[in-house]
Formats: C-alpha cells, sequence, structure tokens
C-alpha cells in the first residue's frame, strides 16, 4: 500500500508541476481527490492493512493527501495568475496607425460596359441578355445567314457536339441572336441592348476566343437610316465626347440592309493621322457595325416588314476598352493580375 501511495503521489506533482490551465488543474483535483479518485480509492483497502500498520498508513495518506491539495492550490494561483497577464497584455494600443484596407475596383471590361450601357439606359433603351450556348436558327439561320455563309464554317464558330456527331449547337458568336429571342417574344416599340461574352475560334494579340459585345436595335413604325445616324452619333458623343467627330462607310451584315460600319475621329491625333498608332495613321477609328433590319429578320420574328422598320447596331467591348487605355495585348484583360488591373 506504502509504493502504491507514494506511486500516486509523486505522478501527482508531477502533473502538477506543467503551466496548466485551471480547467486542467480542476481535472487532476478530481481524479485524485475526487469521490472516485485514485487516492480515495487506496483509502478503503485500508482495513485489508494489518491493525498495527494502521496508524503509520494513515498519517502517510494524509500528509500525502495534504500534500497534493496545496500543490493544487498553488498551481490554481499561478495559472489564474497567467490568465490575468494575457488579458492585460491585450490591450489595444492606440497610437498604433490603422492598416490600409486593400480596395477592390471593377475590371476594365466591366467598366466599359457599364459606361455604355449608362448611355443607351439614358436614350431610353433597356437591357436583355440571352444564352452564351445557342442553337445554329438564332445564331445564323433567323438573322439570314446563308446555308454556306463563311461565319458558319468550323473556322470561326465554337461548335458544340451533340452525342450522336450532329452539331446544332454553338457557342454564339455574336450577341445578335439576343434580337430575334426578344422580338420572339415582344412586340414593336423596342428599344434594348445586350450586353453579353460571345466565343470565336480565334486567338492573337487582339483577338481571343471568348470576348464582349454590346448589340443595340430599335424597332418601331417609320424608323429610317437618319434615325440610326441621329442615335448612334449622340451615343457616341455622350461615351466619347461632345465633340466626336463620325463616320459612316457601307458594309455588309446578312442580318441589315443597309450596313455600314461607324467610325469614329481619332481621340488620339485628333484625325491629324500621322504616325498615330491608335489610328495608324488615318485619322479615324472603326467603333461598331450597324445596320437597318433586313426584311428578312422581320419575317422569321412574324412581324410585318412593311409595317414597322428599325435598325440594329453591335460594338466590340474588348477593342474599345483597349482603344480607350492603349492596351497593346488582349490577354492582360484576362490574365487576372492585379498589377494590371489596379491601373484602372
Ligand atoms: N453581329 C455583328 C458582328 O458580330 C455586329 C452587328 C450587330 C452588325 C448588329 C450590324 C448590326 O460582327
Amino acid at each position: 500500500m506504502k509504493d502504491a501511495l507514494e506511486q500516486i503521489r509523486s505522478e501527482a506533482l508531477a502533473n502538477l508541476a506543467a503551466g496548466r490551465d485551471e480547467a486542467a488543474i480542476e481535472a487532476l483535483r478530481v481524479r485524485y481527490l475526487g469521490r472516485k479518485g485514485e487516492l480515495t480509492t487506496v483509502m478503503r483497502h485500508m482495513r485489508e492493512v494489518p491493525a498495527e500498520e494502521r496508524p503509520e498508513m494513515g498519517a502517510l495518506l494524509n500528509r500525502i493527501k495534504d500534500e497534493i491539495e496545496a500543490r493544487i492550490g498553488d498551481a490554481l494561483a499561478a495559472a489564474r495568475a497567467d490568465a490575468r497577464q494575457a488579458r492585460a497584455s491585450e490591450r489595444i494600443d492606440i497610437t498604433e496607425p490603422g492598416r490600409r484596407p486593400v480596395v477592390g475596383r471593377l475590371h476594365p471590361l466591366t467598366q466599359t460596359t457599364e459606361a455604355l450601357v449608362d448611355v443607351f439606359l439614358a436614350l431610353g433603351f433597356s437591357v436583355a441578355e440571352g444564352p452564351e450556348i445557342e442553337d445554329d436558327y438564332h445564331n445564323f439561320e433567323a438573322l439570314n445567314f446563308p446555308a454556306d455563309h463563311p461565319a458558319r464554317d468550323m473556322q470561326d464558330t465554337l461548335f458544340i457536339a451533340e452525342p450522336d456527331g450532329r452539331a446544332e449547337l454553338v457557342l454564339r458568336t455574336h450577341t445578335s441572336p439576343v434580337q430575334i429571342r426578344v422580338m420572339e417574344t415582344q412586340r414593336p416599340p423596342l428599344r434594348v441592348i445586350v450586353p453579353g461574352a460571345v466565343y470565336r475560334h480565334d486567338s492573337d494579340t487582339t483577338h481571343s476566343p471568348m470576348f464582349h459585345q454590346i448589340e443595340g436595335f430599335l424597332v418601331d413604325k417609320r424608323v429610317t437610316f437618319g434615325d440610326l445616324k441621329g442615335v448612334l452619333t449622340e451615343a457616341l458623343r455622350r461615351f466619347f465626347g461632345a465633340d466626336t467627330a463620325v463616320r459612316l462607310r457601307p458594309s455588309f451584315f446578312p442580318f441589315t440592309e443597309p450596313s455600314a460600319e461607324i467610325d469614329i475621329g481619332c481621340f488620339n491625333c485628333h484625325r491629324r493621322g500621322g504616325s498615330c498608332r491608335i489610328c495608324k495613321g488615318t485619322g479615324w477609328i472603326e467603333i461598331l457595325g450597324a445596320g437597318m433590319i433586313d426584311p428578312n429578320v422581320f419575317q422569321a420574328v412574324g412581324y410585318d416588314p412593311e409595317e414597322v422598320s428599325g435598325f440594329a447596331f453591335g460594338m466590340g467591348i474588348e477593342r474599345i476598352t483597349m482603344l480607350k487605355y492603349q492596351i497593346d495585348d488582349i490577354r492582360h484583360l484576362f490574365a487576372n493580375d492585379v498589377r494590371f488591373l489596379r491601373q484602372f
């Protein structure tokens, strides 16, 4: 019994020596002195000890119990002092300079998109969106693309193969299919802009396989080419500056007739040209494609081309952003390097 008591004593004192917190010390008290604790358990065996040894054993047991109790008291006092000390050192240093928060900002493409959308909202347009995975009908057929049009070729268009090998779905190559989707579900008068991502099998310093466009169209009775020119001139001046020169050149799109490319006077050289890198010396910058909506498009959505007319336009967000900020490689816009993005 003596050995058992000495064993408990040395173990208890060793456990209490380490820097324990209040909860751990309380657990040790229960373990050694509690109702079912180790010392209490030994005490129950006292009656098995021969009568002549009992006084000595009892005295030893009491000494050990007192000693452990005293150590627990010391350890608790030390643990409480440690806790007080820790709380005191947490005091706030009001003289420490503040930490500057990292402020995020909008991606330059988002900034361009929002600025353009704001211009058209102010002119009474509303915003529509459509799917990026599009069917051949909305991306091409309803927009009056003939079956053998080069845009329907594998070279330019990213097709999504059906399990049976038929390629019926495409990643939309432009935002124009949303013209069809809106006209299929709404009646004129319509003034709509469509910002969104588009996809083409194309990649170099000025082309990315995914890029963004803003489409716009206006349909009503007796809309003329003069309306097209007036609305787009006003919009471009609101975006690029009130003194911006605007020029139209004849062009072709399957879904507009007649069609035009619209250029603005170079904001860098103010049309002086020469060695200007922005306009490559021409004095003009091509900004958007536009035209009067083709009667075949109206027929595809069930509008009567004798009754309604309208114009449509489309522009590339990356192109406008790169011109505005003089960014020389489109890939900067998608690399997500904060050293680049922080500049805008
Ligand atoms: N969808 C054409 C393109 O991606 C742009 C465009 C839109 C032209 C509307 C005319 C009218 O090139």
